[in-house]
């Protein structure tokens, strides 16, 4: 019977904390959460929120995941705790760690959740860095692998900037020999050291393709994917980035000359009519809701094996 194992690392703070079998394992997980063939129970676990970026997909599914799963989550709105003030990362982390037995944390530089991880003496789960969204990848790849089975020839391409959910696609996709390319306008490419640690994975490093032209990184593809061009954090460059992304729209064109059978993901929220059209949003190629609600399984995986 199909049993969470142990990860090998404490913590998720990056995709690359676990390995492609234990992506895998999670992949398997999540299947069985969603078709209800897996039932696990944890008893009074308490799954501690810290989010200093605005949630919704991220905190309600694990905050769901962990009632699913028979635990609670607490969730530590930085405004209303000692967060906000700016009690220092490593008493936050000494002292929350002693109360709940994991710790979600979404902030904005990687170095500040790798300081929680450092103190804390649970595991801490990456909720979205500026660096990058591991959880967001699991879904993403267990909603590919519902569509086409598995993984071999399919052709994922992201579409605009290329920050912490195309980085995440990327490692994750290195784990996974799938095909991964990202086309981002000049300047707005992926972070390169994650870019040089997913083609040390990769074993044809030919699977992985960057370019700044959409109509050169689309045909072939299966998946498009593409997410905001202005994260939480860049309000003030909307309008500068809203130029520079200019031709980078998934639209009916774009999608023309994707593979017949491709479909589109969108980590979500949108700004519709902007990074991609609610014409497209809404389509029958569009399987970002299916990708929303994955989030659910995705993190009921994770925890099942983390906790
Ligand atoms: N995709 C995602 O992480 O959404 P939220 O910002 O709503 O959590
Ligand atoms: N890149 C986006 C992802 C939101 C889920 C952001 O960081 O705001």
């Amino acid at each position: 019977m199909l049993k969470p194992i142990k990860l090998s690392n404490k913590n998720f703070l990056s995709n690359l904390d676990i390995t492609a079998n234990e992506v895998n394992h999670i992949l398997e997980l999540s299947k069985g959460f969603k078709n209800n063939s897996l039932k696990l129970d944890y008893g009074n676990k308490v799954l501690g929120l810290i989010f200093d970026k605005s949630s919704t997909r991220t905190r309600v599914s694990f905050q769901v995941a962990m009632s699913r799963l028979g635990g609670s989550t607490i969730d530590l709105n930085p405004n209303t705790s000692q967060i906000g003030r700016g009690e220092p990362i490593k008493d936050t982390a000494r002292v929350l760690s002693s109360y709940c037995d994991i710790l979600a944390i979404r902030t904005f530089k990687q170095c500040d959740l790798e300081e929680y991880a450092n103190w804390s003496t649970k595991p801490v789960i990456n909720a979205l860095t500026d660096l990058e969204h591991p959880c967001q990848a699991l879904a993403d790849f267990f909603t590919i692998k519902e569509e086409f089975h598995d993984f071999r020839n399919v052709v994922l391409t992201f579409i605009g900037d290329g920050n912490n959910v195309a980085n995440s696609l990327i490692l994750c996709g290195a784990l996974l020999g799938v095909e991964v390319r990202i086309a981002s306008p000049k300047g707005f490419e992926p972070n390169s050291s994650v870019i040089e640690k997913a083609l040390k994975i990769y074993k044809n490093k030919n699977l992985l393709k960057i370019t700044n032209d959409p109509y050169t990184a689309v045909p072939g593809s299966n998946v498009l994917y593409t997410d905001v061009w202005s994260s939480m954090g860049e309000e003030d460059k909307k309008n500068q980035k809203d130029k520079l992304f200019n031709g980078f729209t998934i639209d009916k064109d774009l999608l023309g000359v994707a593979e017949k059978d491709v479909i589109v993901l969108h980590c979500l929220p949108a700004y519709r009519n902007k990074e991609i059209t609610d014409e497209i949003i809404d389509s029958k190629k569009s399987r970002i809701f299916e990708q929303a609600e994955n989030r659910l399984y995705a993190q009921q995986a994770l925890l099942s094996c983390l906790l």
